[in-house]
């Protein structure tokens, strides 16, 4: 067997708690995060930077120093170095330890949950299931490094053999966004180190926390040192060290989940290495509800799917495209099923708590200021920020004490209307309304993302011809927009990505590169195409 550095060397991201009180099972541990893990020499200078619990601003849940680009560039020359090894480990090995980070996961999902809702503010139910889907693709992916197939393929010459081997990429660099802060990641890591790749992991600033948890178990399922790079760094830094590792040649693939715009900027930097990013980028998915559809159905998929994790998944509900003939009553259903829903402290039974972080509260507000006079605003007893002035009935907790924003339900939004053509990341939904089928495709089309969308019908027809023509990469039929289940290929088209898909075996085109193999022991060279036996036929024969 191939010699291994099995050894689990904590981190140098160790913990330091220097206070701790419980909140409901959420401990308030003040943590403690450096710039890299393991070995990884830091370069240059670091910058002092406090994740925030985003319900309880006061409360910081890490300190973190971010790292410079040269310090990125350092992790990718680590990882490097590391991947050889890594590759050299039998596929079925590698697969037992992606195996135990999903049992240790399990094993620590209420912790690892708890503290991915303090530092985004996801209520706990679906932090919860956050946990889950790594289990889950853990639980695949475990079978796979027993998989990993290639092919046998016949040769057009006789004593001779061809072959397809999978080959890992060799280092990946990874940038997640912090909406998802250890799934999503895993969706990355997993099947990355599965093939036998190393990875140099940057995740979202305001995740550091959860983001070393998730590392930490890594550690400790037995990925090696160096293997796994964490970095926390800033946008600025990242894209620097990154560019500079790609110069220097030390990464082979990047793996981007972010908006559109930071989307493009990899793309071209990848480009320029002539190399193809896996891209997750952001959506306006709609959701058409057909004049034949269940509409409480409908209107239950809405609220989960416009307003779970307050509107900022990728997956989040755009625009509801309803037909006109059931316009009002769909309407009025859903803006009561809003105004009631229950908004809040994440610990709580909630449908959603805070936004993640300052930056999205500012980026969100701009787009509340885009609202129109041609708009009816439905919803709440409010807009914009949650508080003692602008209050939200039924508001579960303190609202000043985080960033707390009333749910929007935006009628009679136009294809024109700037929240009808971006992403908002926010808890807003727009309405809008179609006459015939060909029409809400047209729309559900129009904002030129392609991530997610739904359609809510009785008509098997109807859905159909809405997944034929609607551009997402994800359909679903008479369920939300969200919650993709950890098996099937996710992923968009335009402006949510370059046509790159993860989980599942898709995500395997991602992470290895076919390697073809021919053998010949004819004894003699057989060259392909011109030595090739020819069989002789009567192509002029007919039927009589
Ligand atoms: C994301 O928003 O980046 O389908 C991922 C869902 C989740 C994953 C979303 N399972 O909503």
């Amino acid at each position: 067997m191939t010699e291994w550095d099995t050894s689990c060397h904590y981190p140098r991201a160790g913990r330091v708690a220097v206070s701790r009180t419980t909140v409901g099972r959420v401990s308030t541990d003040r943590r403690t995060v450096v710039s890299v893990s393991g070995r990884v020499p830091l370069e240059g200078a670091t910058r002092p930077y406090a994740s925030r619990n985003p319900a309880r601003l006061e409360e910081v849940v890490a300190d973190v120093a971010l790292a410079g680009p040269g310090t990125f560039v350092a992790a990718a020359r680590v990882a490097r170095e590391a991947q050889r090894a890594w590759a050299d480990v039998p596929a079925p090995v590698r697969g037992s330890v992606v195996g135990n980070l999903g049992r240790l996961v399990a094993a620590n999902a209420e912790a690892l949950a708890a503290l991915v809702t303090r530092e985004i503010g996801k209520p706990l139910a679906e932090a919860r299931g956050e946990v889950q889907e790594i289990v889950d693709t853990c639980d695949f992916f475990l079978g796979e490094g027993r998989r990993l197939y290639g092919q046998t393929v016949p040769s057009e010459m006789p004593d001779k053999q061809l072959f397809t081997f999978r080959v890992p990429v060799g280092v990946a660099a990874v940038v997640t966004a912090g909406n998802f802060p250890v799934a999503v990641p895993s969706w990355y890591l997993v099947p990355a180190l599965l093939c036998g790749n190393a990875v140099v992991w940057k995740p979202a600033e305001y995740t550091a926390a959860s983001a070393q948890a998730l590392h930490e178990l890594a550690v400790h399922a037995g990925v090696p040192e160096g293997v796994l790079c964490l970095v926390v760094a800033d946008g600025p830094s990242t894209y620097g060290g990154l560019e500079q590792a790609l110069d220097e040649g030390l990464v082979d693939k990047i793996g981007f989940t972010g908006s559109s715009e930071v989307g493009v900027r990899i793309g071209e930097l990848a480009g320029r290495h002539l190399q193809s990013p896996c891209l997750e980028l952001g959506g306006k998915n709609p959701m058409v509800v057909a004049p034949d559809a269940e509409l409480d159905l409908a209107v239950e998929g809405a609220l989960f799917s416009g307003f779970g994790t307050a509107g900022q998944r990728c997956t989040s509900l755009g625009t509801v495209i309803v037909h006109a003939d059931v316009h009002d009553v769909f309407l009025e259903r859903f803006a009561t099923a809003v105004s009631t829903a229950r908004v809040g402290d994440p610990t709580q039974d909630v449908l959603y708590g805070p936004l993640l972080d300052e930056k999205f509260a500012t980026s969100y507000e701009k787009h509340l200021g885009t609202i129109a006079s041609h708009h009816r605003v439905l919803g709440s007893t409010g807009t914009g920020r949650i508080g003692p002035g602008n209050p939200r009935q039924g508001f579960v907790g303190d609202p000043e004490a985080g960033l707390f924003y009333h749910p929007v339900v935006l009628d009679g939004v136009r294809p024109d209307d700037e929240v009808f053509r971006t992403e908002t990341f926010g808890p807003i939904v727009g309405v809008t309304t179609y006459r015939d089928l060909e029409q809400a495709v047209e729309l559900a089309n129009a904002p030129g993302y392609g991530l997610s969308s739904s359609v809510y019908t009785t008509d098997p027809a109807t859905a159909f011809r809405f997944r034929r023509g609607v551009s997402a990469g994800m359909v679903s039929v008479n369920n939300s927009t969200s919650g993709a289940e950890a098996h099937l290929p996710f992923g968009g088209n335009g402006r949510s990505g370059n046509g790159s898909r993860q989980s599942g075996i898709w995500v395997l085109d991602q992470f290895t590169r076919w390697q073809a193999m021919n053998w010949d022991y004819s004894g003699r060279l057989q060259k392909a195409q011109m030595d090739v036996a020819t069989v002789e036929a009567d192509l002029d024969h007919r039927l009589r």
